[in-house]
């Protein structure tokens, strides 16, 4: 394995790096502080055993055939994995893997900063006592909603959805769901399953957790927000494209929901001058996995899974397409 050499598409954290290293694989680094343009991507994966990637890495059909068929694996250190032509992986061999489970709960914890920051306008109070503007305590200053008691409706029930629905009996939250099948987990605390139409007329806080595919993107769009409460609030964790971020951004304005809390958005790093504009909306750069042991965790998956591959052996988190 000696000969063997991977390269990493953007920096990770060190655990990732020092188990290459001991496993004895050479490691090249992009280095620049930016992902790579497309042309850069294929100029380079081609010369390498494996490469570990990120979700911003658009691994198309054309990154695939310029790393064949020397590259043997792509490990992406995301659960998420829309942003890699799986058919074509396949098609050439190439072994795809994720790093789903380690970051369930640094994802779920974000979920519920935003859905709390959204309920109780903490992004817009803040930024009243940043800019010196406090003229002191009001009683009809910055009323949100309660958190504690209303409804959450969790919009596909996998790893995160679930760790979502955990955190809500601690606030005695009625939970409903959406998801293919039924989660025993939280049939036993008990979430109810519903179908989507219900989840969205009689929940107070939607939270997003499905995989980005065929059917869920853009399915919050128009006619899902017109379904909603008009004290809704909706959290997005998942994928910007599983919203309509147009009929989004109409809504809010029109004030048809309460607030969204957004960490995710349909073309990243893009966030439209509309959103920024609106003060009912909570916006992070795509954070949901940024802790400093979640991260860590991610990498050291990320190149054990190339480790696994490289040596014959099967991958530690293949991804399967859906
Ligand atoms: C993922 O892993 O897919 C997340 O979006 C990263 O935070």
């Amino acid at each position: 394995m000696a000969s063997q050499s991977v390269f990493i598409t953007r920096s990770i954290p060190d655990s990732g790096i020092a188990a290459l290293t001991q496993a004895g694989l050479g490691v090249k680094m992009n280095p620049f502080a930016r992902s790579l343009r497309h042309e850069e991507l294929c100029d380079e994966v081609g010369k390498y055993d494996a490469v570990i990637c990120q979700l911003s890495d658009p691994i198309d059909e054309s990154v695939l055939k310029a790393a064949a068929p020397r590259c043997r694996i792509f490990a992406t250190c995301a659960v998420g994995f829309d942003n890699i032509d799986l058919k074509t992986a396949a098609e050439l061999g190439i072994t795809i893997t994720n790093t789903p489970d380690v970051l369930t709960d640094a994802t779920a914890d974000l979920a519920w900063a935003l859905l709390m920051a959204a309920a109780r306008r903490l992004g817009e109070a803040e930024r009243v006592v940043r800019a010196e503007a406090w003229q002191g305590w009001g009683m009809l200053d910055f009323l949100g909603a309660d958190v504690w008691g209303a409804t959450l409706g969790i919009v596909g029930a996998g790893r995160i959805g679930a760790a979502v629905a955990r955190r809500a009996q601690g606030f005695s939250m009625p939970v409903l769901y959406y998801n293919d099948a039924p989660n025993p987990e939280l049939d036993a605390m008990g979430a109810r399953r519903v179908d989507l139409l219900d989840l969205l007329k009689s929940s107070d806080f939607i939270s997003l957790h499905v995989h980005l595919t065929d059917e869920t993107r853009q399915m919050i769009d128009e006619k899902a927000i017109r379904l909603m409460k008009r004290t809704a609030i909706l959290i997005n964790t998942a994928r910007g494209a599983v919203i309509d971020q147009a009929a989004l951004i109409e809504a809010l304005q029109e004030g048809r929901i309460a607030a969204a809390g957004l960490d995710v958005y349909q073309s990243e790093p893009h966030v439209p001058k509309e959103l920024i504009d609106l003060e009912n909306v909570v916006l992070l750069p795509h954070i949901g996995s940024a802790t400093v042991s979640t991260r860590s965790r991610m990498a050291r998956i990320a190149a054990d899974n190339v480790i696994a591959v490289l040596n014959g052996e099967p991958p530690r988190t293949p991804v399967t397409a859906l």
